[in-house]
């Protein structure tokens, strides 16, 4: 409803706009056709008045589009849509009952002026979107470090280190496994950190669709990255056996 009243409220301002420049342009060109006249002929009094009396004619055009272009209660009809949707978010779930939370939503939590309760620090990870307030000192607005992944989904930096809209624009779904497991351990960590918290889904993001419900290329990500990690932590466990089991050996021989 909100949204229908706004779009008509802007075809009515732009109509009011286009009207204003036609009026405008024509009065112009009369001003500069009046001019001309004055300056290049010896005046004749009929043409100035023909002028003149059209000039006064466009005027109250013009002050008529004005006065249909600028009623009050247009004004006020955003503000109040502003209002009720900044005050009364309408919390919305996914299917699995995850909140679902809108890029522009997230884009207001960066803690501009200190992070609180009521001025949280939020980011997104592969669509999911963390409470990070408690680590202010990395993410607070103008303060850590990491301050360029509040309040957006930069995913792809997590790996490349890349943190500006160009790093956070790449296609990691493209990646191969292994640079894919950077961003899945960073995920892991925020998801099983003490005091970060997660709070729902990313909608209309790469990772989730408009309902929360998480798209195929997420599905595949996660999958092709977690699988990666497995085989790295495997990798790592026998190496560190292979060392003990040397070590063990040269004790022997000795
Ligand atoms: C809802 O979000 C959760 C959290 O990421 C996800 O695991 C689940 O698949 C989503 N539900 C649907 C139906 O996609």
């Amino acid at each position: 409803m909100c949204l229908r009243k706004r779009v008509s409220w802007l075809a009515f301002l732009y109509v009011g706009l286009i009207c204003q420049l036609a009026v405008s342009q024509h009065v112009a060109s009369r001003a500069t056709r009046a001019a001309l006249i004055l300056l290049a002929s010896t005046s004749s009094p009929a043409v100035l008045a023909e002028t003149d009396s059209n000039g006064a004619a466009e005027e109250s055009t013009n002050e008529g589009a004005a006065a249909s272009g600028s009623p009050s209660d247009t004004e006020e009809i955003p503000e109040t849509c502003q209002d009720t949707e900044d005050e009364h978010p309408v919390e919305r779930y996914n299917a699995s009952g995850d909140r679902v939370i809108t890029p522009s939503e997230l884009a207001k939590h960066v803690g501009e002026g200190g992070a609180s309760e009521t001025n949280q620090i939020w980011l997104s990870i592969l669509g999911k979107v963390y409470d990070v307030s408690t680590g202010e000192d990395f993410y607070g607005y103008g303060k850590g470090g990491y301050a360029y992944y509040a309040g957006r989904d930069a995913s792809p930096c997590f790996s490349t280190g890349q943190n500006n809209d160009e790093g956070a624009a790449e296609a990691l779904e493209e990646w191969e496994d292994k640079k894919l497991m950077g961003v899945w351990e960073w995920s892991t960590f925020y998801e099983d950190h003490e005091t970060y918290k997660y709070l729902g889904v990313l909608a209309g993001s790469k990772y989730f669709d408009d309902e929360g419900n998480e798209l195929p290329v997420r599905q595949d990500i996660v999958k092709r990255a977690s699988e990666a990690k497995a085989i790295a932590d495997k990798e790592r466990e026998e190496k560190k056996k292979k060392r003990q089991a040397e070590r063990l050996a040269r004790k022997n021989k000795q």
